[in-house]
């Protein structure tokens, strides 16, 4: 299992490095970053989570362990409001509204091209990793008043934690 790192981490805010191989190394990665959301409990992974700065996540919303590599976002439509939460920012959650539907490409494991069309709780999770990927944190989705009092929230924890 991997350590995930948390809201404060510089490696959250950089975006990632599309892979150029998918090869022994980047299997092994994916079955520890598994073994890491199934842990924590969690239902998406993101690899710079883990402090990976390429462009892969994993998720299973119930459906089975799923991998998308070098994911790109094709097309979002629609609006969904939905409470969000997330491993690297543990124990808040925040009404989030975003697209509802999303049309995302990329690749598996075995380097076959994907094409997934995806809406409400499975759009959700793909947008919130794809989030990640690009360095942005569900914090950057929250309107005006939600931030205030996240970061209120979170520089407590922070002073708490280095008191
Ligand atoms: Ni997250």
């Amino acid at each position: 299992m991997l350590p995930i790192r948390q809201y404060g981490d510089p490696v959250l805010k950089q975006a990632t490095r599309e892979l150029d191989e998918i090869d022994g190394r980047v299997a092994k990665l994916v079955d520890d970053m598994l073994d890491t959301m199934y842990a924590a409990p969690g239902v998406g992974l993101a690899a710079n989570q883990v402090g990976v700065q390429r462009r892969l996540f994993v998720y299973d919303i119930g459906d089975g362990p799923q991998v998308i590599i070098n994911p790109r976002v094709i097309e979002t439509s629609g609006e969904w409001t939905f409470e969000e939460g997330c491993l690297s920012v543990p124990g808040l959650s925040w009404q989030i509204v975003r697209p509802n539907r999303i049309h995302l490409v990329g690749l598996d494991l075995d380097g076959n091209e994907l094409s997934i069309e995806a809406e409400e709780y499975q759009g959700r999770v793909l947008q919130h990793e794809v989030d990640h990927l690009d360095g942005a944190l569900l914090i950057d989705r929250l309107d005006e008043d939600q931030r205030r009092d996240a970061r209120r929230i979170l520089r407590a924890r922070a002073a708490a934690a280095a008191s």
